[in-house]
């Protein structure tokens, strides 16, 4: 129906990037992304008069992003040409707008297009080889510039390289190794490095993709300390392992894939090595609490756990308790006896969930007047019911009493 609306405004109306690149390579892609010749923010406005569609429409860029009731989301972008507008377009001119806005992506395999106006609905377009490049399993840049214009690209190559077991081009690995040379990474804000840090170790084989970052010198550009040792490798190793593992057991809570490697990654800084990646991913809050307070946690938590041979679970749940789900799983990798993974899966499998059985109206009801010493109660209720100490109901009223 886009192309309807589109034959309705006069506008070419196409599906554009990494959508029919990703259909052409039969992989899911649920960000469906419209270049439309004409005003996008119009096209936009349509949509949410018939459809009922969210839209927040980006006047300036004259692009929309648009969300349907049943949640499909769409971005509109527009193909910009100054004459555009023109009344009397011709259709060359059409044309061209389109291929100005797919010659300023990144690269060939991101710049096929599909026609969706109902006259020429389904037509393949393909300005710049991409068709090609995707059969040859090659990344390559559209021109010689592309990096300078915008170092993530760098990134973007890598990770789409990784992603489809595909080559980087001969000529485009000469302009990463210029990048690297002329350091264009310098002018690459903290903000947009972190997301395409997290995009790589989100991404299906961040192992591999480390490995070519180090190989093209551009672990150094995150950090100088980023180094892949046998050690940090096999933390690596172990965190795929344990997120195998996890997803086995079908938690409804999903770990940030990204953390626990970058945790491994980094798990063998210094808190000023620490403090100066926080400061080059500009990492603030929330996200600066993860790498420092909750870092140190989970180191002291794992090497207290390898000391034990014995544990009691109550201590393993006052131990692990506190700290976020990829913390607990970065201790599985860090431990160097088998006691950090089997407590810890246990912890995840069974401790966290276990509560007592009375409640605080038990409590009442056992004639204990209310405050703060229910929650304390409660406590060493749990703590005994996971050190087996007390099982039954019954058995915690006994607790309870004595
Ligand atoms: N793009 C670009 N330069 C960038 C980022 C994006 O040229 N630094 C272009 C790409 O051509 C891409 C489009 O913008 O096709 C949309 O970007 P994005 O949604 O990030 O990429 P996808 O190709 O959809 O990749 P992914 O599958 O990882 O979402």
């Amino acid at each position: 129906e886009f192309g309807t609306i589109g034959d309705e405004l006069g506008m070419g109306v196409y599906v554009v990037g990494g959508f029919v690149r990703d259909l052409l390579l039969r992989e899911d892609n649920f960000d469906v992304d419209i270049v439309v010749e004409g005003d996008g923010v119009k096209f936009a406005q349509i949509l949410k008069e018939r459809y009922g569609a969210k839209i927040s429409p980006h006047e300036k860029f004259k692009t929309a992003q648009v969300v349907f009731k049943d949640g499909f989301r769409l971005d509109v972008a527009t193909a910009r040409l100054e004459y555009y507008e023109y009344p009397a377009a011709m259709p060359t001119v059409s044309i061209s707008s389109l291929k100005l806005d797919l010659y300023r992506r990144d690269f060939t395999i991101n710049t096929l297009a599909i026609k969706l106006n109902s006259k020429e609905f389904g037509l393949l377009i393909d300005f710049f080889g991409g068709q090609r490049d995707l059969k040859d399993k090659c990344i390559r840049v559209l021109h010689s510039l592309s990096f300078v214009e915008d170092p993530t690209r760098v990134f973007r190559a890598v990770r789409f390289e990784q992603r489809f077991g595909f080559q980087i081009g001969k000529h485009t690995l000469r302009l990463i190794k210029n990048a690297r040379r002329l350091n264009i990474f310098d002018k690459l804000t903290g903000k947009r490095l972190f997301t395409e840090l997290k995009l790589i170790l989100d991404d299906r084989d961040p192992e591999a993709a480390l490995l070519r970052l180090k190989d093209l010198d551009l672990l150094e550009v995150i950090h100088k300390d980023l180094k892949l040792t046998e050690v940090v490798l096999d933390r690596i190793r172990a965190a795929k392992g344990v997120l195998s593992w996890y997803e086995l057991l079908f938690k409804p809570q999903k770990p940030r894939q990204w953390l626990l490697f970058l945790l491994n990654l980094v798990s063998e800084f210094s808190s000023r090595s620490i403090k100066g990646l926080c400061q080059r991913l500009d990492l603030t809050g929330k996200n600066e609490v993860l790498f420092t307070k909750l870092r140190e946690e989970a180191i002291k938590v794992a090497s207290i756990l390898d000391r034990e041979s014995d544990v009691r679970p109550s201590k393993v749940y006052r131990l692990l308790r506190p700290l976020p789900l990829e913390h607990q799983l970065f201790c599985m990798c860090l431990g160097k006896t088998h006691v950090p993974k089997k407590e810890i899966s246990r912890f995840i499998t069974e401790y966290q969930d276990i509560r007592p059985h009375l409640k605080g109206n038990d409590l009442k009801s056992l004639g204990i007047p209310p405050g703060p010493i229910y929650s304390e109660i409660l406590e060493k209720l749990r703590d005994a019911r996971l050190d087996g100490e007390v099982e039954t109901r019954d058995d915690e009223i006994d607790f309870v009493q004595r």
